[in-house]
């Protein structure tokens, strides 16, 4: 019996599994809502849930904020698909990995720090999915390879591939050193590089695939100290466009989203005033959230865009138009 959806519900069941079955309802409510909780067990019997007043201590701060209807079926339409999403132990890369749960997909979430990574997978078990995590450097091909033999005994398949993970080293020319150089390229195009050669394997057998690039604003209007993450990001739309052209005969579509100025632990550093600085050159007049450019890709990576390839998808307020 539901009272009222988002005060109270009373459920009677035979154990365990009526247990996952109304985790699995109730997924995103426990997402938006994390003070609901099972009141009671009582003789295996579940006997209600509720939502609670105080939801402090089991919500990361970087989880999706926005509510999404979960009679809307279109959100489901990932449903027995398979994800991985590099880099996605915090940031833009969580959002999507959770967005891309809530609409049914199973997720293997790659990243190099491994607290972030596990955290993510334990937000998605909680939506009621399968989920791996992997602690790979996608710049060591070898190690990439090996993520991609546990995915493939794991799951048998992969649909989806988000090449999101990234990192900035940033300097004027003048300064950099070529280390800078070096660590930005071998993550952010290299990384890219292992990834989608080790995925296409998989997706090339089924005919069908979908890869999402994640590029930068950087990348398509250039930007002041960041000539090799720039230039990095640059390269990965050229990338986009090639592998749009090499692979639309295995039905994989390839496409990029270019996000502006995103509140990340990425941008966490940038000094108040210089972000009060780029906000005023933004049109839409504020910094973008990590689900924003999750909802670009969760269409990129839906049948919505199944005529869709090759291209570049700005994410960035009007930044750069
Ligand atoms: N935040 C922004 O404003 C912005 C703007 C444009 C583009 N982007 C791009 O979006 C993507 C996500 O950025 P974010 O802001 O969420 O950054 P973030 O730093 O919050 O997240 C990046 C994640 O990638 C992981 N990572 C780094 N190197 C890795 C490696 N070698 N192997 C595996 N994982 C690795 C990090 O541990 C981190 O968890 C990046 O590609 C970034 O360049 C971000």
């Amino acid at each position: 019996m539901l009272n009222n959806p988002l005060d109270v519900a009373i459920f009677q069941g035979n154990g365990e599994n009526e247990r996952m079955e109304i985790e699995k309802m109730f997924c995103n409510l426990l997402i938006e809502l994390p003070g609901i909780v099972f009141l009671a067990k009582e003789k295996q019997n579940i006997i209600g849930v509720m939502r609670m007043k105080s939801c402090e201590g089991s919500k990361t701060t970087d989880e999706p904020k926005d509510s999404k209807d979960e009679n809307d079926i279109s959100w489901m339409q990932l449903e027995n698909k398979v994800a991985l999403i590099t880099g996605a132990g915090s940031g833009i890369g969580r959002a999507i990995a959770l967005y891309l749960a809530k609409a049914g997909a199973d997720i293997v979430v790659n990243d190099i720090d491994s607290k972030g990574a596990e955290e993510t997978a334990q937000l998605i078990h909680r939506c009621g999915r399968e989920t791996l995590f992997y602690c790979t450097n996608i710049a060591v091909k070898a190690d990439v390879e090996e993520m991609f033999t546990a995915i493939e005994t794991k799951f048998e398949r992969l649909d989806i591939l988000v090449n999101n993970a990234g990192i900035t080293r940033d300097g004027f020319l003048l300064k950099m050193t070529e280390d800078q150089w070096d660590q930005v390229m071998v993550v952010n195009l290299k990384g890219v590089f292992n990834c989608t050669q080790s995925a296409i394997k998989l997706m090339s057998e089924r005919n069908s695939g979908k890869i999402v690039n994640l590029s930068s604003a950087s990348g398509q209007m250039g930007n002041i100290g960041q000539v090799n993450y720039a230039a990095s990001k640059a390269c990965v739309i050229g990338m986009t466009k090639t592998l749009a052209k090499e692979l639309a005969k295995f039905n994989i579509n390839v496409n990029a989203v270019a996000p502006g100025f995103i509140l990340t632990p990425m941008t966490a550093a940038v000094p108040e005033k210089v972000k009060d600085y780029l906000i005023k050159g933004i049109p839409l007049g504020r910094a973008g959230t990590p689900e924003d450019v999750a909802n670009a890709v969760r269409f990129l990576v839906s049948e919505e865009s199944a005529y869709i390839t090759g291209q570049v998808i700005a994410c960035n307020g009007g930044m750069y138009v």
